[in-house]
């Protein structure tokens, strides 16, 4: 049955159901409530009231515990279903305190018991009232935190029931040092939460490192985790502190740490097993104070099975897994993330832009983004940058959500001799073409990054930006 009870909006008169088995009982209540201020519903037992419920709303009721019929006690009972948030008072000229009644009305949820006859009338008008002003506030608090979350959680957007899933974990995990593994497809907002729960830790003031662990080889990696002293190898030529050191009292995070080494992953394992390490061509044992935050887009359990992951650092890993679910898997929230970065391009590039037109977030709603929120991201500050009316039109959005499919790879979509009378787009037809070099050229290198960076004449670092742009592996 639907609850007929929504919480008095201020000012607006509270309304309060009455229910008493004597008939001068309930006249003088009435009375003394609406001269108090209230609107006043009378009811002569609990199944009257019951019925009357179902079909009305009201703040509070002031119920009688023994009637004939349905009492009190089962009233408050059955309200659990009706109106769920109404105020429950009671009263009774049966009381003692140990007779039990109080008590056992108390655990079903009554706000307060009066004793009949009332010593002071005003007194519990105005305990009533008191009554009805806390649950509006709590009502407040809680439209307040919907609407927080329908803005984001420490600046992640959504509110999708995965997303809220993840935010209540975060929230529970934040204040702790236990480690933590996110897993997610690329783009799905990995770092993003490594942050936020660092933002929301005990360790906030200290550092947060974010360390790629894919992109360096690994004596350059174990360096810059761990740190070197002077002479520890040719070019050393000061003590330079490691990361793990920078991250001190702080929070490390690990990224794309399927790509370490395995003679890493030991070194690694030592660290989280015993708190200590070894700088580079250091003898001593130096503590560390880390929490350390990991993240992947592989599978990591099947890396293991492979034995291309050590099984007990997945387990030391693996404290508290975190999984971001593909941007497709939370659809809906899909235009609270576009309109996120609408305002947030919007304004940082001057336009005036309003919103999407209904046709615009069709599309968006449609596509299955393989490249995640980082997409979506790309996706709306092109289209804001094009964008010359107030609304973001469909035919503003990229080809490839206007006809549902993903980036074509190789070569599709250029153009024959002629370009067509409907026009293309020419961004998109060279992004198809950068993406089919960088393709080539990892192919060529074997997934040597470094060699098809060298085989397109960019650096090591534009080669990682474009790879990630376009979610190559
Ligand atoms: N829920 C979200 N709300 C707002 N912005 C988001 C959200 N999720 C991701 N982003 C943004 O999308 C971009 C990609 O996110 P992020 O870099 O955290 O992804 P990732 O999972 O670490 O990707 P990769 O595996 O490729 O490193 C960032 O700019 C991030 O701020
Ligand atoms: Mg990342």
């Amino acid at each position: 049955m639907a609850t007929a009870s929504a919480p008095a909006i201020e000012g607006s008169m509270p309304r309060i159901l009455i229910v008493d088995d004597e008939q001068s009982m309930r006249e003088w209540l009435r009375i003394l409530f609406h001269r108090d201020g209230f609107d006043v519903l009378i009811a002569e037992d609990g199944a009257v009231a019951r019925e009357l419920l179902a079909r009305e709303f009201v703040d509070v009721v002031l119920t009688d515990i023994r009637m004939p019929r349905v009492d009190g006690a089962t009233l408050l009972q059955s309200l659990r279903d009706v109106a769920p948030d109404v105020v429950v008072c009671m009263m009774t000229a049966h009381w003692t305190r140990d007779s039990g009644e109080w008590k056992s009305a108390r655990d079903m949820g009554a706000a307060a018991l009066f004793e009949k006859p009332f010593r002071d009338v005003n007194l519990v008008t105005l305990q009533v009232r008191q009554l009805i002003d806390a649950r509006r506030i709590r009502h407040e608090r809680d439209v307040l935190r919907q609407a927080l979350e329908a803005q984001g959680f420490a600046g992640i957007i959504g509110r999708s029931a995965p997303m809220l899933e993840v935010f209540r974990l975060i929230e529970t995990v934040c204040r702790t040092n236990s480690t933590i593994l996110i897993t997610g497809e690329s783009g799905t907002g990995k770092e993003l939460i490594a942050r936020a729960t660092h933002g929301l830790s005990l360790r906030r003031d200290q550092t947060f490192v974010a360390v790629n662990c894919g992109a360096l080889p690994e004596t350059l990696l174990e360096s810059e985790l761990f740190g070197h002293v002077r002479g520890a190898f040719t070019g050393a030529d000061t003590n330079k502190k490691g990361l793990v050191e920078v991250a001190d009292k702080g929070t490390i995070f690990l990224d794309e740490i399927a790509e370490m080494s395995p003679t890493m992953q030991v070194k690694l394992l030592r660290v989280l097993q015993e708190r200590k390490y070894r700088r580079v061509g250091g003898t001593e044992e130096v503590a560390a104070n880390i929490r350390v935050i990991a993240a992947t887009n592989c599978d990591l359990p099947k890396a293991v099975t492979e034995g291309k992951f050590r099984e007990d650092l997945f387990y030391r890993l693996n404290v508290i897994p975190i999984h971001l679910p593909a941007l497709r898997e939370r659809h809906d929230d899909v235009p609270l993330i576009a309109s996120h970065f609408l305002t947030k391009y919007t304004r940082e590039m001057g336009k005036r832009l309003s919103g999407f037109s209904e046709d615009a977030l069709g599309l968006l709603s449609a596509y299955p983004w393989p490249g995640n929120v980082r997409e979506l991201e790309n996706v709306v500050e092109r289209s804001v940058a094009l964008e010359q009316s107030e609304l973001v039109r469909a035919v503003t959005l990229p080809e490839n959500l206007r006809v549902g499919r993903p980036v074509t790879p190789v070569g599709g979509g250029a153009p024959a001799a002629s370009l067509p009378d409907s026009g293309f787009s020419l961004e998109d037809h060279l992004q198809e073409i950068e993406r089919m070099h960088l393709e080539r050229a990892l192919k060529q290198s074997g997934g040597v990054q470094v060699r098809a960076a060298e085989l397109l004449g960019i650096t090591f670092r534009q080669f990682r930006y474009l790879a990630k742009k376009y979610q190559l592996r």
